[in-house]
């Protein structure tokens, strides 16, 4: 190779630049983004297979988020099913459907820890937690990549966006990030490194700076970490223009310096510009960069495209693809979306209704019927030809009531009152009125991130208006956040949390609020009351003065006048207290559980072994129904302050009316351990707390010890 056509392999370009053709044939195209049309790629592939000097395919690069044409719901709402078969089932689908577009690499899974629903990317993350994001980030891995790159239907995954992307400054995008390096370690890279060690073919490097430092120029992250401590032998690509954006953060003065620095640090390809292209020769000749070094970045490439099988076949026939959205596919969106959905609030049993139990449902809102909105963010292929609505779906499932429905506001944004009087019309007219809520698609996702998280618009008006009428009432929110719903959670009977669900988001729905299926989804995320609280997440430090019932002081309950004192001097908020909406890992289901007999196998484990934590649970409700059974753990005392809790395991369950299991959770001391201030990863000696719950404030507690 040509110290020319080793760099054509280290760029990717989009399909819409001018002369990617000619540069295909000229050996200067590692990779192209964004083309989906089969025939294009194939053509695309025969340029480079037939008519490049070297005959070396093309990787095909695009975002497969959350489905190609079969849309699932959104990353987040996967999360909450906390189910790793149904992620991995929903990606094996999106990349069977995308590799029968000519797709051979998507850039998912993203698995950046978030602790900030402001940002707008939150949706596209599995959550705030290390422990779930790495089990599910896996599964999806999985599902993409199966056992065998080569095996048809199968397609590269990029673990994404390394490293702390999540957590820009005030939820903003493309934020600066300031994350501690034992932060760092032991918060947003065990999810990289989980997923690096199983195998993932691709990481990107994220747009933002982490520590005074922009991602994609960090020597400490790309090549210290991912190359030296993790031996990642993948590819490592740009994100998209985050090359020559290194001198918009100020690192360097020019494209040329900003190839330098993403080269030295470790980028193997650059997404999009073309910094590499045109400096890289240069750079090499003044000796700034090494040929050495290109040489190794070249195999990193090359070897994905050994592995993906490109040099025995670059061409994609459609007819060894099954058709996009079929039965099965959607079947298995309609199953992701049922495990997604988080039942927040049910009084008095209202849900599930049944299919006849009203002569009227009235059904608002203008999530209700709306195909494109319910697909989510960053779905740029799937069809909303392909949905089926929560509207269409409750017709179907209740033929034999009237269905009345309302729009009420054009959008979720509008504050037109237009609809007002429609909807409370219909309202009025009906026994029993479901609301759909939440965001449009737009309001979340890159760069769309929100300082007020409320529902948008004039929604909560709409709310206050229709809950006078004093009819049983059941919010159903679609959102790629969580929002803060406090100010409206008492005026309605239940909350159906359905994140942007997909494809299938309508026949899942109705099946929920009409008991055909029973909610077992469980939040991924925090809820907070109020968005001043924000970050908030369940695995905080215990500080030196942590808050609780018996220290909080609410702000409407300091006399006026009062003299400085030391009430209330806890880690909390007058206002907001100390607890959050809703806790992680929480989610309602129309039975109930009850947890009891926590033990240990031993109240002592040594360094190097396991230990059993179980407890029984039992269905003491009249539903068939599925629970996340889940266990945190305190560190009790540690070189470095741990968290109050950390969840180490969980399992998905099923019981019948009645029906009684013990879950038994086995516990290697190695997963207990964490980065000490000197960075290394250990266990330490000394008390530990364990819960088994159904969320993150499970207080069925036991204790162990672990000895040296
Ligand atoms: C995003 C990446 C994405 C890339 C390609 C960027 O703007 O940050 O996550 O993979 O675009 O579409």
């Amino acid at each position: 190779m040509t110290v020319t056509e080793k760099i054509g392999q280290m760029c990717q370009v989009n399909r819409d630049s001018g002369n990617l053709l000619q540069a295909v044939k000229a050996g200067r195209v590692g990779s192209v983004v964004n083309e989906v049309d089969v025939d294009k790629i194939n053509h695309l592939q025969r340029l480079a297979v037939e008519e490049s000097r070297l005959g070396i395919p093309l990787l095909t690069g695009r975002d497969v988020i959350h489905g190609f044409k079969t849309i699932f719901p959104i990353p987040l709402g996967q999360a909450a099913s906390w189910n790793p078969s149904v992620v991995s089932e929903g990606a094996r689908i999106a990349a069977l459907e995308a590799a029968g577009a000519g797709i051979n690499w998507t850039f998912a899974p993203m698995i950046d820890i978030s602790r900030d629903p402001r940002w707008g990317r939150i949706a596209e993350t599995l959550g705030e937690d290390p422990y779930l994001c790495k089990t599910l980030a896996v599964a999806m891995l999985d599902g993409f990549q199966g056992d065998d790159l080569a095996k048809p239907g199968a397609i590269a995954a990029c673990a994404k966006h390394f490293a702390a992307y999540g957590a820009s400054e005030s939820g903003r995008d493309y934020n600066t990030v300031s994350v501690p390096e034992i932060e760092l370690r032991n918060v947003y890279l065990p999810p990289f490194k989980a997923i690096a060690d199983a195998g993932v073919a691709t990481f990107m490097s994220s747009f933002s700076e982490l520590n005074g430092i922009p991602a994609t120029a960090s020597e400490f992250l790309l090549t210290q970490v991912l190359r030296t401590e993790w031996q990642f032998n993948g590819l490592l690509v740009s994100d998209w223009e985050s090359i020559p954006q290194l001198s918009i953060h100020g690192l360097t003065s020019s494209d040329k310096e900003a190839a330098a620095e993403a080269f030295n640090a470790g980028i193997d390809m650059e997404m999009a510009s073309s910094a590499y292209a045109g400096h890289l020769e240069t750079l090499l000749r003044e000796g700034k960069i090494s040929e050495a070094d290109i040489d190794a970045k070249v195999r990193h490439i090359l070897r994905l495209k050994f592995q993906l099988g490109l040099f025995e076949n670059a061409y994609t026939d459609t007819a060894d693809f099954p058709a996009v959205a079929n039965a099965q596919h959607l079947d298995a969106a309609r199953h992701a979306a049922v495990q997604s959905c988080v039942l927040l609030k049910n009084d008095n049993r209202l849900l599930p209704l049944a299919p006849d139990q009203a002569n009227t449902i009235a059904v608002i809102g203008p999530l209700a019927d709306d195909a494109q909105e319910q697909m989510g963010t960053w779905v740029f292929d799937g069809d909303s030809q392909y949905c089926q609505t929560p509207l269409q779906a409750i017709r179907k499932l209740c033929a034999n009531t009237s269905i009345t429905f309302s729009k009420a506001l054009d959008y979720s944004r509008s504050k037109s009152r237009d609809g007002f009087d429609d909807a409370l019309r219909i309202a009025h007219a009906a026994d029993i009125v479901i609301l759909f809520m939440g965001e449009e698609a737009i309001l979340s996702g890159e760069a769309h991130c929100r300082a007020n998280i409320d529902l948008p618009g004039i929604q909560q008006e709409l709310i206050h208006e229709i809950a006078a009428l004093g009819k049983p009432l059941v919010l159903v929110i679609m959102a790629g956040r969580p929002l803060t719903i406090g100010s409206i959670i008492d005026q309605v009977d239940a909350v159906l949390y359905a994140w942007h669900p997909g494809t299938m988001g309508g026949p899942a729905i109705a099946d929920l609020l009409f008991g055909v299926e029973v909610p077992s989804g469980k939040l991924p995320v925090t809820f907070p009351k109020l968005v001043g609280q924000v970050p908030i997440y369940y695995a905080q430090k215990n500080t030196g003065k942590p808050a609780g019932p018996d220290t909080y002081v609410h702000i409407d309950d300091i006399a006026v006048n009062a003299p400085q004192t030391s009430f209330g001097m806890s880690s909390m908020h007058l206002d907001a207290g100390f607890a959050p909406l809703f806790p992680f890992g929480f989610g309602l289901s129309y039975t109930e559980f009850a947890y009891e007999n926590i033990r240990t196998n031993s109240n002592q484990v040594t360094m190097g072994s396991t230990i059993q934590i179980q407890a029984e649970i039992t269905n003491i409700g009249t539903f068939t129904a599925e629970e996340v059974v889940q266990l945190y753990i305190r560190d009790v005392v540690a070189s470095v302050t741990r968290p109050t809790r950390e969840l180490k395991g969980y399992k998905k369950v099923t019981l019948e009316p009645g029906q009684s299991k013990t879950v038994r959770f086995d516990i290697h001391t190695d997963e207990l351990a964490f980065h000490n201030r000197n960075m290394e990863l250990s266990a330490e000696p000394g008390l530990f707390h364990a819960w088994i719950g159904s969320d993150s404030t499970a207080d069925l507690k036991t204790e162990f010890t672990l000895s040296d």
